[in-house]
């Protein structure tokens, strides 16, 4: 790695971690310069570790789909027993760490389908009028003051309250999860664990402790209370998975939805000739919901993954141990998939993205994200046709979490 290779990782980590929160595309186009598996210096908890972008659909897909040379769980080659598997259910982060975004199967697959159950195709769809009902009672709130703030009046509140009511989480409570959620995802990037987040993960933690032994009680119509009948049962779900994989839900299910319609809004804004087009033809949106999420969906990064063998990708000898970083947003403008990917075409017709990612760990919740994209934007659009940014373009502030890049506000006039 020379210099000038060494500064592109740093700043590739700057964005990975939070610390940048520039717009990051240029870079990830001068890292497609350099190949499709780009080595960057990266370091975590002081030990240098040998980490490697995939910069390339092709390439990215190859390492997300090969479970024989790539492990979610660094635990599964670490000799030692130095990380442990995590089994007390009070313990705060065990929803990043044992949760089926972070295991392998078997558990994946046993974990996957339990809940896979709930998320069925024609679940969603039933949930559809619910979602637009509460994306009219949200622009309701705001019709008559002819102005809002897109992100804290309607892309935020949306998902959050669909993902709750699904799980079974009081709306008197949601405000708290809201505080508790942002603080982690603040708090933590590639790399990155700030201090201050623990007191948040414990709050976060304690709080559904307390929910499920109160449904365990007085179970109800909801997921928590079908998922404490399947820990009953016996052996297929321990507590501590039960109570990662609601905090997984509650986590993943709503910070990422909401930067989708959130930055989706303003990408149209961006390109008043496609908005121009979709107002006159609503039945665009989920085209266009497709083409938000290729050109700049929520995510950055795919988890990162590990090497459990030695293997060579794009001329790059990859060692058993190495880091894998899969950086989707760029897959998803790459230069050998798509034509002009730098352009925003709602009409394009996309073959593949990897916004939600590919293989066994690829997005459980991805066909309500679509339900709650396709819902917000076209009542938007068709209850506030005339909607405009409310402050200049360049005072827009983005703001990266966890794996995700949003927006923190986003004021319009309508
Ligand atoms: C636009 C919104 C969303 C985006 C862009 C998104 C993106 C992703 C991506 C890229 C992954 C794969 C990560 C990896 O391979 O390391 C993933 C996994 C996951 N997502 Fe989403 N997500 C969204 C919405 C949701 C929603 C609404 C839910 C839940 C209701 C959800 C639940 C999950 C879960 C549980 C996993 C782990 C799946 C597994 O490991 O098998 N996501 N998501």
């Amino acid at each position: 790695m020379d210099n000038s290779d060494q500064t592109l990782g740093k700043s590739l980590l700057d964005v990975l971690s939070g610390k940048s929160s520039d717009n990051p595309f240029p870079l990830f186009t001068q890292m497609r310069g350099m190949g499709s598996v780009v080595p960057i210096p990266f370091s975590m908890g002081g030990i240098n570790h040998q980490a490697w972008v995939v910069t390339r659909m092709e390439e990215t897909m190859q390492v997300l789909k090969d479970h024989t040379h790539f492990t979610v769980d660094r635990r599964s080659i670490v000799s030692s027993s130095a990380i442990e598997k995590n089994t007390d259910p009070s313990a705060s982060s065990t929803f990043l760490t044992e949760s089926m975004n972070a295991v392998d199967d078997p558990d994946h697959r046993r974990l996957r389908t339990l809940v896979s159950k709930a998320f069925t195709p024609r679940y969603m769809e039933g949930l559809r009028p619910r979602v637009q009902q509460i994306a009219d009672e949200l622009l309701d709130g705001v019709q008559t003051q002819g102005k809002m703030d897109i992100v804290k009046d309607y892309a935020y509140p949306l998902p959050i309250n669909v993902i709750s009511e699904m799980v079974g989480v009081p709306e008197s409570d949601r405000r708290k999860i809201h505080v508790w959620s942002e603080a982690i995802a603040n708090g933590l990037g590639l790399g990155r664990h700030d201090p201050g987040i623990e007191e948040h993960l414990q709050a976060f933690s304690s709080y559904f402790m307390r929910l499920v032994a109160e449904k365990r009680q007085h179970p109800a119509d909801d997921l928590i209370s079908q998922l404490i009948a399947i820990e009953e049962e016996g052996d297929r779900l321990s507590e501590v998975e039960l109570l990662s994989l609601i905090k997984l839900l509650i986590f993943a299910g709503h910070e990422t939805t909401s930067n989708l319609i959130a930055t989706g809004t303003l990408m149209l804004l961006d390109h008043p000739e496609q908005l121009e087009k979709l107002k006159t033809d609503l039945s665009l949106i989920p085209p266009t919901v497709e083409e938000l999420l290729r050109f700049n969906g929520p995510i950055t990064i795919a988890g990162p993954r590990y090497a459990t063998k030695d293997i060579e990708i794009a001329g790059q000898q990859i060692k058993k141990g190495d880091m894998i970083i899969p950086l989707v947003k760029s897959a998803n403008r790459d230069e050998h998939q798509f034509v002009q990917p730098q352009e925003l075409d709602i009409t394009r017709k996309i073959k593949r993205h990897l916004a939600f990612g590919y293989g066994i760990h690829m997005c459980l919740g991805a066909p309500l994200a679509r339900i709650e994209g396709d819902i917000a934007l076209t009542t938007l659009l068709r209850r506030m046709p005339n909607l405009q940014l409310s402050i200049p373009r360049e005072n827009v502030n983005w703001q990266s979490k966890l794996a995700s890049h949003g927006l923190s506000s986003l004021p319009v006039v309508f």
